[in-house]
């Protein structure tokens, strides 16, 4: 750097800072709209993809530029590290929240339960998840009963990832206690972030969902395999026979994080797609159009849905890391145990790439040209090594659920949420109430 009096320091071309909103604008910002995700918006919009900005003190960069959420998630991922304290009170040390060996070894271990082909194995459990969800819709349309849609889609993705985890169907006492799981998690984010103790709010949720996981454990262990087969926890319980890291407690965090990872994702994603659907009812007829039932066009058409809604509403709409070690980000400079904010919402929605990015348009999935060729253009399940464990399951759960309820009913909303709430996923930010209609077509 040149240091001569009356000269300007000289910052290397290749490591600018990165520019920072000042803290007047932040406070403007956030009186005037209220919320992260408007002034995160704000944010990029003024300052570009990879931009700072001040809360209370605590810097966040926040990154939506593509090469740039490559770079960290993807070319370089030992640079940027998960340090979700938060996390841990409910997932433990899971493949989720552990890093370096440990978190290779879990990965490892769990992988092969999760490719395209791992996951034709639950295929059937699957099917018969759908056939409960599909059963109770027929039932509601036949008498005109409300139901509510976010309601419903979580109970489907509970029983989902239930029986793929123990072999079982969910029991009612089950699902009771499972259903506390989304008011232990909107609890976490509002905690301090190196907060080591669980709040007395969520202790006695917190204790009964333990509970569950401990005697599905035990379960599997008094009987190799349910009447499906044997589920992702006798693999754990099978390899806490050769590993002694895969304790009791381990097993307990695995299962959790399955549990949680694998639910209210899934949920909110349908809930959104139908929420979309509801606002552009030809889409609908249109992927019905695609080919009749079964086809591999019907097939890709239901898909496309699904992926122009994750684009809209990716459910993990912001991923943190923390820099552990001083790094050049798109030219920027990056010192160590500085706090990111990667934002898929955000880059799904930025018009350079996404051409009248607000529309919903699934025809953006069915053909290559209809999509940007940068690879973090679209990343709803993230990328690089941790990218989702659960893509595949989640991308078939979804899929044959929708070829089952599509062409059986349409939704008819009592009052469409059209804004979104913030949380650990983004959700629909009202009541989902709505009733069937026997299908227009
Ligand atoms: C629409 C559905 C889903 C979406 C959008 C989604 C999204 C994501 C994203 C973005 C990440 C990466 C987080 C990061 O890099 O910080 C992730 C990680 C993860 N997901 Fe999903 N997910 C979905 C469904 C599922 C399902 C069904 C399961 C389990 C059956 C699952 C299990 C996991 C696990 C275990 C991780 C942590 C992986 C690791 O750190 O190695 N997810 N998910």
């Amino acid at each position: 750097m040149d240091t001569r009096a009356g000269s300007l320091p000289r910052v290397p071309a290749a490591r600018l800072p990165v520019p920072e909103a000042g803290a007047d604008l932040v406070e403007r910002w956030l009186s005037d709209r209220g919320a992260l995700v408007d002034l995160l918006s704000q944010v990029r919009g003024r300052f570009g993809g990879v931009a700072a900005f001040r809360l209370e003190d605590a810097r966040t960069v926040l990154v939506t530029d593509p090469q740039a959420v490559q770079h960290i998630l993807a070319r370089h991922p030992e640079r940027y590290v998960q340090g979700e304290q938060r996390a841990r009170l409910l997932v433990g040390d899971s493949v989720l929240a552990a890093t370096g060996e440990a978190w290779k070894r879990q990965r490892r271990l769990l992988q092969p339960q999760f490719t395209a082909t791992g996951t034709r194995r639950y295929e059937q459990r699957i099917t018969a998840a759908v056939r409960t969800v599909a059963e109770r819709w027929r039932a509601y349309a036949r008498t005109g009963q409300t139901l509510d849609v976010e309601k419903e889609m979580r109970r489907f993705a509970i029983d989902v990832i239930w029986r793929a985890l123990t072999g079982h169907p969910l029991d009612e006492a089950t699902e009771r206690v499972l259903s506390t799981v989304p008011a232990v998690t909107a609890v976490l984010p509002t905690l301090p972030a190196d907060v080591t103790e669980v709040p007395d709010a969520v202790a006695a949720d917190l204790a009964r969902i333990d509970a569950v996981a401990r005697s599905a454990i035990d379960a599997a262990r008094a009987e190799p395999a349910g009447p499906d087969g044997p589920g992702l926890v006798h693999a754990l319980i099978g390899a806490a026979a050769e590993r002694p890291e895969y304790t009791d407690q381990l097993i307990r965090d695995e299962l959790i994080t399955l549990l949680v990872a694998g639910h209210a994702t899934t949920a909110t994603t349908v809930t959104w797609l139908y929420l979309l659907l509801d606002r552009h009812p030809a889409a609908r007829e249109q992927a019905l159009a695609a080919g009749g039932e079964g086809t591999p066009h019907r097939r890709r058409a239901v898909q496309a849905l699904i992926h122009e809604t994750l684009r809209l509403y990716p459910a993990a709409w912001i991923l943190p890391r923390r820099a552990a070690q001083d790094d050049t980000l798109a030219g920027h400079a990056i010192e160590a145990g500085t706090d990111l904010l990667i934002c898929p919402y955000l880059t799904h929605r930025d018009p350079e790439l996404w051409p009248d990015p607000e529309r919903f348009d699934p025809g953006r999935f069915t053909t290559a040209a209809g999509r940007p060729t940068h690879p973090a253009a679209y990343f709803p399940f993230g990328m690089g090594p941790r990218t989702c464990l659960g893509m595949q399951f989640a991308l078939r759960e979804m899929t044959i659920l929708l070829e089952h309820l599509l062409p059986a009913h349409t939704v008819a909303f009592h009052s469409t949420p059209t804004k979104a709430a913030f949380g650990i996923t983004v959700r629909p930010d009202g009541p989902t109430l709505a009733t069937l209609n026997p299908p227009r077509s």
